[in-house]
Parts: C-alpha cells; sequence; structure tokens
C-alpha cells in the first residue's frame, strides 16, 4: 500500500465555533443550524478528504463526484458513517451534526464544487448493487491489469491492508470516481478501447471480484 491511512485527532465541532467573527459593520445572521460549508469541511472533513495524493479517503471537490452521488447517498454516509473509518456525524450516533445541519453542509457542498450539478446523472447508479465475482475476473484482466497486473498485485487494490480498512461501496466509489490525483481513473468515463468507460454492472462485478480477494473475515460489509 503506497499511502497510509491517516487517522486524524480532530476538533470535532458543530455551529458553536462557526461563529462569524465579530464585524460590526457586516453581520451574517445564520439560520437556525447552518453551517458555513467551507470552514465545517476544514475542521472535521479535509484531513481525510484532502485535495492531494495525501488525503487517506476519496477527495469531494470533484464534479464527477456530485454529478453522480445524489444527496440521499451522501447525507446517509455523513450521518451514518461508511465502512470502518468514515465516521459517523449524526448526533444520535454520537457525532456533532444535528440531521438538517448535514443537510446544509451536503447543499453547501454541492453548490461549491457540484458545478451546479443535482446527482443521479452521469448513467451510472450512484451506488453499489449485486455484483458477481467471476464476471468480474473477467472485468478486471481487460480493464484494469495493464496497471495493476494479472491478479491486482500492483498498486493496492488487493493489498490485504488496503482491504481491511476500505468498504465494497469505498471500492465502487474508487472504481467510478478515480483517484486522479492519484493516477487512477474514473470509470464512468471514456476510457481507451471503452467509449463509454464500464457500465453500471461491470463495476458492481469487479467490485465483487476484488472483495472477494479479502481475507475472510475481514468483511466490511457496511
Ligand atoms: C492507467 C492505469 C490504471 C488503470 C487502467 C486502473 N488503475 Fe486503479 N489505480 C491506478 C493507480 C496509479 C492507483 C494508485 C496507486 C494504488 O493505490 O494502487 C490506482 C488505485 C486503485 C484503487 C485504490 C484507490 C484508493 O483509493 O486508494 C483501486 C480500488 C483501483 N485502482 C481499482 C482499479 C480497477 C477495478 C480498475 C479497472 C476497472 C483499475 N483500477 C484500473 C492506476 C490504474
Ligand atoms: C477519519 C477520516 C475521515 C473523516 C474525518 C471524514 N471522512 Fe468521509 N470518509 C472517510 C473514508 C475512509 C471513507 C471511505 C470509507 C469506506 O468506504 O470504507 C469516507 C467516505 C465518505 C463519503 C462517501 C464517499 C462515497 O463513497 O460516495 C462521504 C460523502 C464522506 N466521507 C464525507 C465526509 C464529510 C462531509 C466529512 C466531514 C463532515 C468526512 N467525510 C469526514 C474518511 C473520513
Amino acid at each position: 500500500m503506497k499511502r497510509a491511512v491517516m487517522f486524524c485527532s480532530m476538533v470535532l465541532c458543530a455551529s458553536g465555533c462557526d461563529r462569524p467573527s465579530a464585524s460590526p459593520a457586516v453581520q451574517h445572521v445564520a439560520l437556525a443550524g447552518e453551517l458555513s460549508t467551507q470552514s465545517a469541511f476544514d475542521t472535521n472533513c479535509r484531513g481525510c478528504h484532502s485535495q492531494g495524493a495525501e488525503g487517506a479517503a476519496l477527495p469531494l471537490v470533484n464534479a464527477n463526484y456530485w454529478k453522480v452521488a445524489t444527496d440521499a447517498t451522501i447525507i446517509q454516509a455523513i450521518s451514518h458513517g461508511q465502512g470502518r473509518s468514515m465516521p459517523a456525524y449524526l448526533a444520535s450516533e454520537g457525532g456533532p451534526f444535528t440531521a438538517e445541519q448535514i443537510t446544509s453542509l451536503v447543499h453547501g457542498m454541492r453548490t461549491l464544487w457540484g458545478d451546479g450539478q443535482p446527482g443521479g446523472g452521469g448513467g451510472i447508479s450512484p451506488v453499489l448493487t449485486a455484483g458477481s465475482a467471476s464476471a468480474g475476473a473477467l472485468v478486471f484482466s481487460t480493464a484494469c491489469a495493464s496497471c495493476h497486473a494479472g491478479q491486482g498485485t500492483a498498486g493496492s487494490v488487493v493489498d490485504p491492508m488496503y482491504l481491511r480498512m476500505i468498504s465494497d461501496q469505498g471500492l465502487w466509489s474508487a472504481v467510478v470516481y478515480g483517484r486522479s490525483e492519484l493516477g487512477m481513473p474514473a470509470w464512468n468515463q471514456a476510457m481507451p478501447g471503452r467509449p463509454t468507460g464500464l457500465s453500471a454492472q461491470e463495476v458492481c462485478d469487479v467490485v465483487s471480484w476484488i472483495s472477494s480477494q479479502r481475507v475472510s473475515n475481514e468483511k466490511v460489509t457496511k
């Protein structure tokens, strides 16, 4: 695995640390529960979802992400967490935010980074659905092996430590959205020899194959 997973000790704070600075002339009156998107993101999320190759988790400043991912799927991940490393931010699950604050954060991020995209686009379902590992082995050998070697041994794809920390949904996201800063292409887009990228089913199949390489007692199902 090329990059170490970064667990950051963060000061998780809700609206309390977002108080508008005391400027007598301009006074921003926050609506009840409203978060300032950029500062809430910088304080709570950026340590893991940073933009450069040092980011442990998927960068979110990516118009392709906001084109495909729907508000519902994003709110779900932030509220309840995802896999082993994405914390739950909903207050009732021990997190710092109310449901309204999470919704406003998601709308704010979409406005900042989504290029006006409503989500649910790009011709691909926004979540992982059932796949076939055997069909996925074929997808892997034709679409992925040129960079990751026949059995995925080049790079982190089947690295046991990588698979220990990433969920199947996270694998799906890595394949669909890519990690352009690492040189990993986005597969909902045209690729050499594949003018429409991978189909929704092919993505789910290849994720099923990668997941089948997990050490069996380490399944990250959520
Ligand atoms: C053009 C070369 C290239 C191709 C083709 C390619 N990858 Fe990658 N992929 C990379 C590079 C470079 C990385 C970053 C190094 C690493 O983590 O292995 C990467 C990383 C990944 C990761 C880890 C992402 C993360 O967040 O750390 C997964 C999963 C992955 N690739 C799956 C696939 C699958 C599945 C395919 C085929 C559908 C594929 N890759 C095709 C180059 C490629
Ligand atoms: C401790 C590191 C960490 C922090 C802090 C963190 N995340 Fe995450 N996040 C992750 C990881 C890792 C994943 C992928 C988990 C998986 O699938 O295994 C993830 C997944 C996500 C996803 C789902 C991406 C997808 O697959 O579609 C969203 C959305 C998200 N995070 C948003 C946020 C927001 C917003 C914040 C701040 C409020 C935040 N995260 C804070 C690590 C973190």
